[in-house]
């Protein structure tokens, strides 16, 4: 059953690590910590997409240094082979892709490490896809790029997809909450939270500023003016 991350009425900037110098990430997590307390930790496995990054041993150096929620994204060919090792180095939330399969027994395995569940949609997944484990997860990602790498443009055209999830959560309601990643700033970040988003991933939008938390709070402020202006 469906945890809440997130309390009603609430609102995340993750600020996406990826972005971040490898060289310094404490200093990275450091740097947003005191304007959100979330992290999203971008793991590539170089088969599920052509690029290869972080793995548990850098998340569990990482731990050291942060109290954020780790929300680890794992766009990996085999998840299963991996979450225990993400728990064990302290992730809170891992999220897994539907285009791997076994989701069934991947969320299982997620629920019995104590992790919060996360289940992620490319951007020509269609929603039909996620519907029949709404009820099992925690967050439900809406890949706004095709994932595999930082600094790519908004794909606009999965907002009616958004929209479409939001409203399913809504009417079985259930505490699932939606997350955007790919290409999010204080431009793209309201168009999605006026859909029905709550947590959105920035990468290039934060690390790429000079000031990053500066950067964090302009897209917390454009969502709740998008937000409160409904
Ligand atoms: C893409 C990753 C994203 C990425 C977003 O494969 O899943 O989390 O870091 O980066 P930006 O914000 O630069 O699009
Ligand atoms: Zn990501």
């Amino acid at each position: 059953m469906s945890r809440g991350v997130l309390e009603k009425g609430e609102i995340r900037v993750n600020p996406s690590i990826l972005a971040a110098d490898f060289g310094e990430l404490a200093e990275a997590a450091n740097d947003v910590a005191p304007v959100t307390n979330w992290l999203h930790v971008d793991v590539m496995d170089g088969h599920f997409v052509p690029n290869l990054t972080i793995g548990p041993p850098v998340v569990a150096s990482l731990r050291k240094h942060s109290a954020a929620f780790f929300d680890c994204h794992l766009m990996v060919t085999n998840p299963g082979e991996l979450v225990e090792a993400f728990a064990k180095a302290g992730a809170n939330l891992t999220t897994i892709h539907a285009e791997v399969g076994d989701t069934e027994a991947l969320i299982a395995q997620m629920r019995r490490l104590g992790l919060s569940v996360g289940l992620a949609l490319n951007p020509d997944t269609p929603f039909s896809v996620a519907e029949p484990y709404l009820e099992g997860i925690d967050l439900l990602l809406l890949m706004t790029v095709f994932p595999g790498f930082g600094g790519q443009s908004f794909i606009e055209d999965v907002v009616p997809k958004i929209k479409e999830a939001g409203a399913e959560i809504e009417r079985r309601s259930l505490r699932v909450v939606i997350e955007v990643d790919g290409g999010i700033d204080a431009e793209t970040a309201p168009v999605t939270a006026r859909a029905g988003a709550r947590v959105f991933v920035a990468g290039t939008a934060v690390f790429g500023d000079e000031d990053p938390p500066r950067a964090v709070v302009r897209i917390q402020d454009a969502v709740l003016a998008a937000l409160g202006g409904r």
